[in-house]
């Protein structure tokens, strides 16, 4: 990590489906290179479709997972991991029940512990036990949040429980039958610090809903107030987004953009 800013990698794509191929062909590369690799994962609408082209990925090129270690970004507090709302469940119904993997090498923050601080420092532990998450995948909350950390988040925050922000609660109501109450008000998640510590990072957004919040962060100033600006600090980013997702960026970022 530094702390001079950096122009991540920028790569648009037409659509949320040609965005989700690239960051799949991404994940399976690293897998490709290094098979005992640690991936940090991001659940949401955004990566159903990178699971998606992911899965069949794998199966095509012959890549086994069963060595590969993940560390999921969040969990919601007080879901267990039996919950079908729970981002555990998430990760088996869209990539954990496709592969053949190892159990103990797939995490999700435990959002039931009993003690939630033990559970986060914890967390923090065997990422490190692990060696580090070499690529992290990441979207973006209209907050502007990376995993759930809600503005403001330092950028030197670590695995923690955090409250929800109400726009979040109304972003990820789906699952919870569209009532926003019904979202749990507290979440633990990776920190922004413990984010910034992973290899290379790529964030992933896609459609009209994200195109503000985007400019934000890869526009306007790096700050605890958009969580997603802090990935300009690290040296290996990369952003897919689509046109939608890219409509509020400047012609001059927009020039910078690799269109493959
Ligand atoms: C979820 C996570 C969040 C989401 C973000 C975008 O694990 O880390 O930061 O990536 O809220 O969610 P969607 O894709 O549903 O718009």
């Amino acid at each position: 990590m530094t702390t001079q800013p950096r122009r991540p990698h920028l790569v648009i794509v037409k659509d949320g489906g040609s965005a989700a191929a690239i960051a799949a062909d991404m994940l399976a590369r690293e897998i490709a290179a290094v098979s005992d690799t640690v991936l940090g994962l991001a659940t949401g609408r955004t990566m159903e479709s990178v699971y998606e082209h992911l899965v069949p990925l794998l199966a095509k090129r012959s890549l086994s997972f069963e060595n590969v270690t993940t560390f999921n970004l969040d969990e919601y507090v007080g879901l267990s991991a039996e919950d079908l709302r729970s981002y555990r469940q998430y990760m088996i119904h869209h990539l954990f029940a496709h592969v053949i993997a190892d159990p103990r090498r797939l995490h999700v923050p435990n959002g039931t512990a009993e003690d939630l601080n033990a559970e986060c420092a914890a967390y923090e532990a065997a990422i490190r036990d692990s060696g580090g998450v070499r690529l992290q995948l990441l979207g973006i909350g209209e907050t502007g949040h990376i995993g759930f950390n809600e503005p403001p988040s330092a950028f030197d925050t670590r695995t923690r429980v955090v409250t929800l922000d109400d726009g979040t609660r109304r972003q990820n109501a789906e699952m919870f039958d569209n009532d926003p109450q019904a979202v749990p008000g507290q979440a633990i998640t990776m920190g922004v610090g413990t984010i910034l510590e992973a290899h290379r990072l790529l964030m992933l957004a896609t459609g009209t809903a994200k195109a503000a919040i985007v400019a934000k962060a890869l526009e306007g100033d790096i700050s605890p107030e958009v969580s997603a600006s802090a990935i300009r600090l690290h040296p290996a980013t990369t952003v897919v987004l689509d046109e939608a997702a890219a409509a509020c960026l400047s012609e001059a970022t927009r020039a910078t953009a690799e269109r493959p």
